[in-house]
């Protein structure tokens, strides 16, 4: 273990010895042939933890996004997603320049319910309003806090986008943190999506890879987008093999992340430096804000100051921090982090 605290991403993570073993002994071929067995073994069980017709293994969870878009819009479209989005803020301006999309951001903190989204529908058919064809939902919600997305009320968007003939993606690159967070089936939080992206490279600790799951006819779609982003892979079934020994071995273990997330929070709230709804921090991802007082540091020099005394965090905002727990980090680490964070805090 280094002795660095790395809570800058749950992508941090380094392959374990046994997924390393499963890498070596990987069976593999020539996936654009549609001959690489690991990998058709992990869309198959993709395809069956989400409940869909089929799944496609993709390099990263950004080409998931982008190819996506490109499955499910035209250039030109109106696309309807949370505040914050990773589509929109993490992704160098890729959906306009890929999909030719414009965004409409809507709801509040990550979230929105069916009147947010009936609210933001540009009428079909109107000579000046774009159309609009698509709701993105983001889940859990990075920029929020890892929140999960409360269910009504995604039932009740989902409701009012199908009323609408809109098409539903769900960026789930942390579905499984929601699903272990709620205690519910991954395919029951996916229900009712198009088409769906989780990633393999973040919480279930993979090198590599995300997937995106959906009927044979949106996947077929996906398979031309993601050959035309250049993601289409050879062997590439040594990376298929970690992303199925994770899902048969770290999804329960993501409980822990969520326990140190947990915390994590509880020990920095112990100091008045910070402040933290301790109701966000549902799983993996803590978020939290440096008061604005004489002797708090702003998030830059904040994070500045952890590192040069081995803990690594990500500045978010002016004064906002966000830490990251995974596979990589244990309790005690968490705890001896958050002394660190509270002493730099407190200026000490
Ligand atoms: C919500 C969300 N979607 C998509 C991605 C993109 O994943 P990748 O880093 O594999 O491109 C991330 C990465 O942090 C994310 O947090």
């Amino acid at each position: 273990m280094p002795d660095r605290i790395d809570l800058r991403s749950d992508t941090v993570t380094v392959p374990t010895p046994a997924m390393r073993r499963a890498m070596a002994e990987a069976d593999v071929g020539d996936d654009q042939y549609g001959e690489d067995p690991s990998v058709n073994r992990l869309q198959d069980e993709v395809a069956t933890l989400l409940g869909t017709e089929a799944a496609l293994f993709l390099p990263t969870g950004t080409m998931a996004n982008q190819v996506a878009l490109r499955s499910l819009t035209r250039p030109g479209d109106d696309v309807l997603v949370p505040t914050e989005s990773h589509l929109v803020l993490h992704e160098t301006g890729a959906g306009a320049a890929n999909a030719g999309v414009q965004f409409s951001v809507i709801g509040a903190a990550g979230t929105y319910d069916g009147d947010g989204v009936r609210a933001a529908i540009k009428p079909a058919g109107h000579i000046v309003y774009p159309p609009t064809t698509l709701l993105v939902t983001e889940n859990t919600h990075n920029r929020a806090g890892g929140i999960v997305f409360p269910p009504e009320d995604l039932a009740d968007a989902l409701a009012v986008a199908r009323e609408h003939a809109l098409a539903a993606y769900l960026d789930g690159a942390r579905l499984l943190n929601a699903a272990i967070a709620s205690a519910r089936p991954a395919r029951e939080l996916s229900a009712g999506f198009d088409l769906i992206g989780i990633s393999l490279s973040k919480g279930l600790g993979c090198p590599a890879g995300s997937m995106l799951a959906g009927s044979r006819d949106v996947i077929g779609r996906a398979h031309r987008y993601r050959r035309m982003a250049g993601g289409a892979m050879r062997q590439a079934g040594i990376l298929a093999a970690a992303g199925s020994h994770a899902l048969a071995n770290h999804v329960g273990r993501l409980a822990d992340d969520h326990d140190n997330a947990r915390l994590l929070a509880t020990e920095l709230l112990r100091g008045d430096d910070v402040e933290l709804d301790p109701a966000t921090v549902q799983t993996n991802i803590v978020l939290f804000h440096l008061v604005e007082r004489r002797g708090v540091p702003d998030a830059v020099t904040f994070v500045e100051r952890c590192r040069d005394r081995g803990v690594l965090l990500n500045a978010f905002g002016p004064r906002t921090v966000r830490a990251v727990t995974h596979l990589d980090v244990t309790a005690e680490q968490c705890r001896a982090a958050a002394g660190v964070m509270r002493a730099v805090a407190d200026g000490r």
